[in-house]
């Protein structure tokens, strides 16, 4: 593929605006099979990134929403009865492993410990999937890229990464947009002008600086776009700030009106 043709498929493929140089790393992490951690708070963008790059590269890509109850046998596969029979049945993992695709791991830090030993011996030079239930062991076909993502900010020291998980991979941390790419962003995902936008952003940029509550999240792009749709569909702004960001972050009375106070200063 040439540049103009890399450039048509980047035209089509799902709207991103860079923070940085991520794009050419995951092209470069992709070319030399490498894994990719990516770290950030929620709402920020990561989930767009990966699917954009997918689309870039021409590779499937394979999500998987992990969750405190996912265990290797969920990503890797187990057997089914079926009419009698027993069929081994490939989890999301394999599959992504046999078909050459990209393997999201979204929120990885939340799955069962265990995952982590299918994880490893693809995660290094081996690219491998041992199925300890079949006792095959599947080489990576060209192509499978691994991409975890977790939230640091959630500080869970239990669920952190183990050192020797995260030495595997290349890491990436996402924050949110700078103030000039989050208003393109919520202009353009959000449907509102760019002066609208412009205030979302400094809301949330206020919103942000708050740091006396302790707030387990805060306005993400995420929420600055829902609420942005919301206005763009005839909601005054202020309701569409209410229940898309204000009530979204806390349901602690005392906060509420803290956050409050801070949307009526900035947007009056
Ligand atoms: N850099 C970006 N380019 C385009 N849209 C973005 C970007 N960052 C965030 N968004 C918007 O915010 C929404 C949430 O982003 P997402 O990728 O789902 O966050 P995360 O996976 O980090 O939780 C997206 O659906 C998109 O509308
Ligand atoms: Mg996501």
């Amino acid at each position: 593929m040439d540049l103009s043709d890399l450039r048509s498929v980047a035209a089509e493929a799902p709207w991103y605006a860079p923070q940085g140089d991520e794009c050419t790393l995951f092209q470069h992490a992709a070319g030399c099979g490498l894994p990719l951690l990516i770290k950030g708070p929620t709402g920020c963008g990561k989930t767009r990134f990966v699917e954009h790059m997918a689309h870039v590269l021409q590779r499937p890509l394979i999500t998987v929403s992990c969750h405190d109850d996912l265990s290797a046998a969920d990503l890797v596969g187990r057997h089914l009865i079926a009419g009698g029979d027993t069929v081994w049945s490939d989890g999301p993992l394999t599959r992504a492993v046999r078909q050459g695709a990209i393997c999201y791991l979204d929120e990885v830090v939340e799955a069962r410990k265990d995952t982590t030993v299918v994880l490893h011996p693809l995660a290094d030079d081996r690219r491998v999937l041992p199925i300890e239930r079949t006792g095959e062991l599947i080489p990576a076909a060209p192509g499978f890229m691994l991409v975890i993502s977790y939230n640091p900010g959630y500080q869970n020291v239990l669920k952190g990464l183990k050192p020797s998980t995260r030495q595997r991979f290349v890491a990436l941390d996402f924050g949110y947009p700078a103030p000039e790419v989050e208003r393109a962003i919520v202009a353009t995902e959000g449907g509102v002008d760019a002066a609208t936008a412009q205030r979302l952003v400094a809301l949330a940029q206020a919103l942000r600086r708050l740091t006396e509550h302790d707030l387990e999240e805060t306005a993400s792009t995420r929420l600055l776009v829902m609420a942005a749709r919301l206005h763009a569909s005839g909601l005054p702004l202020r309701s569409a700030v209410r229940a898309a960001i204000v009530q979204a972050l806390s349901d602690e009375p005392d906060t509420v009106a803290a956050l409050e106070e801070v949307v009526l200063a900035v947007l009056g």
